[in-house]
């Protein structure tokens, strides 16, 4: 299967058929997620959360995410790879910005980069879409603004929204996330622009959904969302083998005669 490009983004897009994407962060899930079928793979630096254990995305490094990109890539055939630019990559500098941006193309292999923002971060994704690097935009609830935004809540501010999106798409992204939005909101930035809105916790009108895999699978448990739907419970599972196996280990059952070399 050919890999998928913008262009059957926005071909999805004007079509009417939604967009799959999900997070990912190392090569067995990138498998799994790129097998079946979905359209588009976030190295999200949601990864500090749910793979590293830490309150927020904030200390998450750029080291970190290339290293997370490049496993993820080397597992991902089909997907469109995007790599998620960490807190303080892009907003010292435009330069800084740009030769960051650029690691997660050259070093890890990704297709695309996202970084949160809207008009405030205009000029950024100009000069990074300049030096011809797809950017997705992140609009709504942006969880490196945690401590602006006073905790993590749903946005509604409908004018301000309006205008992040729009300028986003002027800037250059050729694609956006919608996260902690009311869904009437997201139906309407969904209508107005002509790039492919990926909602979280935006409601059904956006042109296509991601999750977080782990939330998914039922692996993280520490809090969770009212968007978020659980299609499996993993983290039950493997509990219980491992429950299994630490009994079998203790009475003496494992390793057997078929598990013992001769
Ligand atoms: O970091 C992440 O996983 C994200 C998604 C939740 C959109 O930004």
């Amino acid at each position: 299967m050919a890999r998928i490009t913008i262009t059957d983004l926005k071909k999805k897009k004007a079509e009417g058929k939604k967009i799959t994407m999900l997070t990912a962060y190392d090569f067995p899930f990138a498998a799994l997620v790129d097998k079946a079928g979905i359209d588009m793979i976030l190295v999200g630096d949601s990864l500090g959360v749910v793979v590293q254990g830490k309150e927020n995305t904030l200390p998450v490094t750029m080291d970190q995410m290339v290293y997370h990109t490049e496993m993820v890539t080397r597992a991902a055939q089909h997907a469109f790879v995007v790599g998620d630019m960490p807190f303080m990559s892009y907003q010292v500098s435009r330069e800084e910005a740009v030769f960051n941006a650029g690691r997660f193309l050259k070093e890890a292999g990704a297709q695309a980069v996202k970084l949160e923002g809207g008009v405030s971060v205009r000029k950024t994704i100009e000069a990074i879409a300049a030096a011809d690097i797809p950017v997705m935009a992140h609009i709504g609830l942006t969880p490196q603004s945690v401590h602006k935004m006073g905790g993590f809540k749903v946005q509604k501010e409908m004018d301000r929204l309006l205008k992040d999106a729009v300028s986003v798409e002027e800037a250059g992204a050729f694609s956006m996330v919608l996260e902690g939005i009311p869904g009437d909101i997201a139906e309407k930035i969904t209508r107005e622009v002509s790039n492919p809105t990926i909602g979280i916790g935006a409601g059904v009108h956006c042109d296509g959904q991601v999750l977080v895999l782990y939330d998914l699978l039922g692996l993280f448990d520490r809090f969770v969302p009212k968007f978020i739907k659980r299609y499996a419970h993993l983290g039950e599972e493997a509990l219980s083998a491992i429950r299994q196996y630490k009994e079998e280990v203790e009475k003496g059952e494992f390793p057997g005669e078929e598990h013992t070399f001769k």
